[in-house]
């Protein structure tokens, strides 16, 4: 079976050597292997300050602190996502207001932004969904009028572009992660790109229980809570000798992408995204809508080619549903919504199977 989501570990003699010598060099912590990702992470995104974490929901967290998102608050986020980006929201007290989709994209709708927005609301909260850049200027626009700061959560878009510029570079905050089966993977891990000098180096203390690391412990002096949210120097290593081969492997997920854009057009029941002008998806999975899902399903996968949504829209859980809206557009996509193998394990031969078990129909 063909697998919709697959880890990538370097091979062994690329990966073990480094391996090896960091996990018997005696320092394992958080130290010089976590500088040097988050020193070669920030090159790789061209810009803004690069926050190494245990994972991306502890990058969520932390962006919604510095956020000033609190008991009370509301934020603003989407349902079309995986459950981390609205249990970040709850993790700091606050609720969740969902705003629609465009229903040509999946991508948070910046009209239904607006027309959620309330006293309460604290941030907006946008996701680049299976690797499709969100509506950037349109939302850079409503977030300056409205003075409220925006999470990015890049958690699926690693490598994608907007107006020729790399997603971490958009917003005062941006959320990647490593987990197992993402672009890049440190075993489990994350990163929160931040803006603002002074909140980076704020950020760096809740990391690391409020401590500073630069002083002694009888020098420190704990004001606010913090967490124990930091990389250590094993997973930073693992990190190192991903980040080698990175452009190679998102170029992979690109092209196939590009090739389902161009060979899927044109079948009887079966639509594809629009992607905004401006914007280069990374297309960690590739969405389709189709008609009679269940049985493209069945289709694709008596074909040996596994298809499914892989996400539970977010308002069907009672937790994370704190206000039981209508989402209309959602409704209407999520029912076509269906993902298919587009990473880096697709090969020439793969990718044209699974065209042509779909151009047979279901
Ligand atoms: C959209 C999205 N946001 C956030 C996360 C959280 O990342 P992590 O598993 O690294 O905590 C994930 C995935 O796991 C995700 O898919």
């Amino acid at each position: 079976m063909v697998p919709l989501v697959k880890t990538n570990i370097p091979s062994k003699e690329e990966l073990m050597p480094f391996l090896e010598k960091i996990l018997y060099s005696g320092y394992v912590a958080q130290g010089e292997q976590v500088d040097c990702f988050e020193k070669d992470f920030n090159r790789y995104i061209g810009g803004n300050h690069s926050l190494s974490l245990n994972s991306g929901t502890s990058a969520l967290h932390i962006a919604l602190i510095l956020a000033g998102v609190e008991e009370g608050s509301e934020v603003i986020s989407t349902a079309l996502t995986a459950e981390p980006t609205n249990v970040a929201i709850k993790m700091v007290g606050a609720k969740i207001r969902y705003a629609d989709i465009d229903i040509d994209t999946g991508s948070i709708c910046p009209q239904s932004i607006t027309e959620n927005i309330n006293a309460n609301t604290k941030a907006i909260m946008v996701v680049d969904y299976a690797g499709i850049p969100v509506n950037v200027p349109e939302i850079q626009k409503i977030s300056k009028k409205y003075d409220l700061p925006v999470i990015h959560d890049a958690a699926h878009s690693l490598g994608a572009k907007f107006n020729g510029q790399k997603t971490g570079n958009h917003f005062s905050y941006t959320v990647f992660s490593f987990q197992a089966i993402k672009h890049l993977t440190t075993i489990d891990g994350g990163m929160l790109q931040i803006t603002s000098k002074e909140e980076f180096e704020k950020a760096k203390l809740i990391r690391w229980f409020g401590i500073d690391k630069k002083l002694t412990r009888l020098e420190n002096n704990i004001r606010f809570q913090g967490y124990k949210y930091h990389m250590n120097n094993v997973n930073a290593a693992i990190g190192l000798v991903q980040l080698k081969s990175i452009e190679k492997i998102i170029d992979i997920y690109i092209d196939n992408g590009k090739f389902y854009d161009a060979e899927l057009q044109n079948i009887a029941g079966l639509n594809l995204l629009n992607y905004y002008p401006g914007s280069e998806p990374s297309y960690w999975l590739y969405t389709l809508l189709v008609e009679n899902k269940e049985d493209f399903i069945r289709k694709l996968s008596e074909g040996g080619i596994m298809a499914s949504e892989l996400h539970k829209r977010n308002d069907r859980h009672d937790y994370l549903n704190d206000f039981n809206q209508k989402l209309p557009r959602l409704d209407r996509f999520y029912d076509k919504m269906v993902h298919i193998p587009c990473g880096w394990w697709v090969d020439n031969e793969i990718r044209e199977r699974i065209v042509n078990t779909i151009k047979q129909g279901w």
